[in-house]
């Protein structure tokens, strides 16, 4: 077997009720004097007061900085680092999806004072120190609470990546009771992000393609796949919300260690662009990419169809692969997903130029099981036009 490497949150609390619990945890780990990371979303749902009140119990001061955006651009990480350090805080705390707990991340890295954003962007550039880090995950989705990785928005629409062992936070809290307001649209696409993870971490090309993220991916699937229609539609279903929860964050796990490729890589150009959301963007292109994949590389894919949905076992080789896509498919149709980026009004005229930039996510395209070439993302891209 090949050498590998696996790296993960040291710590974890999973459990419907654990934000109640949120002072006893950080108290001896994250300090006595905390920034809360989140959005203004977040703060109209009563859950930050909710964890406030819990660290105030703990007698633990916070300040709050709550003007994370979707997609954040630099400006609101310098602005949230700032904040940091003129409270004078020792310890970080993230609460939301991926764009609140990405800032965290890069907070606690930044309030220390020895690292400037422009310079840590790439694999292994920040390297710490950085303050004591706890993250509560308020969607399926992202996996952020467990992966090295905080992306920013620079410029216009250009999507950059902070990629450090450093990033890791020392606590995730996993308290599914946080996720049952989320709506519908909002549970399908970052629950279709979560399986992307998982499916892509399964077939990644990585050298750093390992067992334990493997079998990781299959649990995450195994957990989400029967789960996803019933937290859809039935919200506070407290079975669908805790195997979505904890399955997202097993397929974090797989992919912060055998990363993700090109749906993803096809995906960053639909957000930085047209502002779809990123676990929407996946599902767009989530059939198309793998049809791709399948022509030259299909094992991986083969393997997994049968994990996952063990009745497709009957089927070989390609067929098998063709089921796995349709299952899938019809997953995100049953969410009520868009299936094409016709639907999201991207006009034709605009798919070249979407394939020049996903050609720039180098990163992620040398995951995928089949190289991809421009004119290939451009193919893609008219198959997912629709
Ligand atoms: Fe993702």
């Amino acid at each position: 077997m090949d050498m590998f490497t696996f790296s993960t949150t040291k710590s974890f609390i999973f459990g419907a009720g654990t934000l109640n619990r949120l002072g006893e945890a950080v108290v001896a780990t994250i300090g006595k004097r905390v920034i809360v990371v989140t959005d203004p979303g977040m703060m109209s749902t009563g859950i930050v007061d909710r964890a406030l009140n819990v660290l105030a119990g703990a007698c633990i001061d916070a300040t709050v900085f709550s003007d994370v955006q979707a997609d954040p651009p630099e400006s609101v990480v310098s602005g949230a680092a700032e904040r940091a350090i003129s409270f004078g805080a020792e310890g970080v705390i993230g609460i939301g999806g991926g764009s609140s707990l990405d800032v965290a991340k890069l907070v606690a890295l930044l309030a220390v004072g020895q690292e400037k954003l422009a310079d840590v962007y790439g694999v292994g550039k920040a390297k710490g120190p950085r303050l004591p880090l706890a993250l509560i995950p308020t969607t399926s989705g992202t996996g952020s609470e467990v992966t090295p990785i905080a992306i920013v928005t620079t410029g216009e629409s250009e999507k950059m990546g902070v990629v450090s062992p450093v990033l890791l936070p020392d606590i995730a809290l996993l308290d599914p009771e946080l996720t049952y307001g989320l709506p519908p649209h909002v549970t399908a696409a970052t629950g279709i992000d979560a399986m992307v993870h998982a499916i892509e971490a399964y077939a990644s090309r990585s050298p750093n393609n390992n067992p334990p993220s493997r079998m990781l991916a299959v649990q995450a699937l195994q957990l989400m796949v029967p789960a996803i229609r019933t937290a859809v539609h039935d919200g506070r279903n407290e079975k669908a919300r805790a195997d979505m929860l904890l399955g997202s964050m097993l397929a974090g796990q797989a992919f912060a260690n055998s990363p993700v490729a090109a749906v993803h890589a096809l995906a960053y150009p639909l957000g930085g662009h047209f502002h779809i959301p990123h676990g929407l963007s996946n599902a767009l292109v989530l059939p198309h990419v793998l049809r791709f994949n399948a022509v030259t590389a299909h094992e991986a894919y083969v393997d997994l169809a049968a994990l996952v949905f063990p009745d497709l076992a009957e089927f070989a080789g390609q067929e098998r692969v063709g089921a796995f896509c349709d299952r899938l498919n019809q997953l995100s149709l049953d969410c009520g997903l868009p299936q094409s980026l016709r639907e999201m009004k991207i006009t034709e005229d605009w798919l070249p130029r979407l394939a020049a930039d996903a050609m720039r996510q180098t990163r992620l395209l040398v995951n995928n099981p089949r190289p991809v070439t421009e004119a290939d993302a451009l193919a893609i891209y008219r198959s997912a036009f629709g």
